[in-house]
């Protein structure tokens, strides 16, 4: 998605910028006049390209040494309640890391977080995504915590539950990428944000499978690919997913998993519960699509996996 207004913002030096010293930080808008904003749009679009559409950027002063975070503060109030002080100070520390160079328009806005395309620094794309500190949901996500072994001991304040939601998700991807399943590769989080591999093509985000027009041939292979993963993750990676539906499976030319937040370790004490939703969920959408055996074959392989961890 574009933003619609290429409207860029800069910051006035503040007083007393010079003595700030080196590397000093500082977060600044300010909304310029059209004339201004005609010519800044030119220099951009010749200069800078693509980086008219940034909503966050960075932009360092060599001669005052001096850091400074540009926010397009009126696109900020019309798409986004998110970005308070605290987000932007974690968005500006992961700038800082080079983990994002700049931060595009939303990809989606949910009730829990919302996606960005952000720019990496050596070029290409990045998804972020910033978990709301003030969601009014967040008491489930102890529903999912409470009983993951991987999580003990975990500060329970609001904050510290989201914090640890949004390391979960980190650490599930990481899990899960590395054992080969088709996620996108975790890149960075700091505390409630989580940069990951972008999952698009040629700057376009992957559809949903809910969006998806394909051939009964290609939903045939997309199920088995589905049921293959599904096992994958519950035995390679002791993990069930927990929130399967075809909204949180991307497509990229393979069917790719995302949103691995609520995502169990199989020792949760309703992890075979969620798995039985999942495959539900999950081979009803299939059946629609034309496959008969997919609720045969879901039910078979939560027989599969149930024994196998009665067996462990
Ligand atoms: N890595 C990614 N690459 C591209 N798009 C993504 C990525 N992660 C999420 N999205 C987009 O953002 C949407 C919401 O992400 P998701 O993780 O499902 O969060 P939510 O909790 O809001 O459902 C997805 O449906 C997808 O369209
Ligand atoms: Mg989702």
């Amino acid at each position: 998605m574009r933003c619609p207004v290429p409207l860029h913002t800069y910051p006035e030096p503040e007083h007393g910028q010079e003595e700030s010293g080196p590397q000093a930080s500082g977060i600044t808008s300010h909304v310029i006049d059209v004339g201004k904003l005609f010519l800044i749009i030119a220099f951009y679009l010749i200069v800078a390209g693509k980086d008219v559409y940034d909503i966050i950027s960075e932009r360092y002063d060599k001669r005052t040494k001096r850091s400074t975070l540009i926010v397009d503060a009126e696109r900020f109030k019309t798409y986004d309640e998110v970005f308070d002080r605290q987000n932007l100070d974690n968005i500006f520390h992961l700038m800082k890391r080079g983990k994002i160079r700049t931060v595009e328009c939303p990809i989606s806005t949910g009730k829990e977080a919302n996606v960005y395309k952000t720019n990496k620094v050596g070029g290409g794309f990045s998804a972020m995504k910033v978990f709301r500190t003030s969601t009014a949901t967040f008491g489930s996500f102890l529903e999912y915590i409470d009983g993951d072994r991987r999580f003990q001991n975990i500060d329970r304040s609001r904050r510290g539950i989201i914090y640890t939601w949004a390391r979960k998700e980190h650490l599930n991807l990481r899990t899960m990428f590395e054992k080969g399943v088709r996620v996108p590769e975790p890149e960075a989080i700091f505390r409630n944000v989580l940069v990951m591999e972008y999952i698009g093509y040629e700057g376009k985000p992957a559809p949903q499978l809910k969006f998806l027009d394909a051939e009964k041939e290609e939903w045939e292979e997309m199920w088995e690919i589905v049921v293959e993963t599904v096992r994958k993750l519950f035995v390679e990676c002791e993990l069930v997913h927990a929130d399967l539906s075809e909204y949180n499976i991307l497509y990229d030319g393979a069917p790719v998993f995302i949103d691995v937040g609520q995502s169990v370790h199989i020792g949760h004490p309703n992890a075979k519960e969620l798995l039985r939703r999942d495959l539900g969920v999950i081979s009803t959408f299939f059946r629609k699509k034309g496959i008969e055996g997919a609720g045969d074959d879901a039910e078979i392989l939560i027989k599969e996996l149930a024994s196998s961890v009665e067996d462990r």
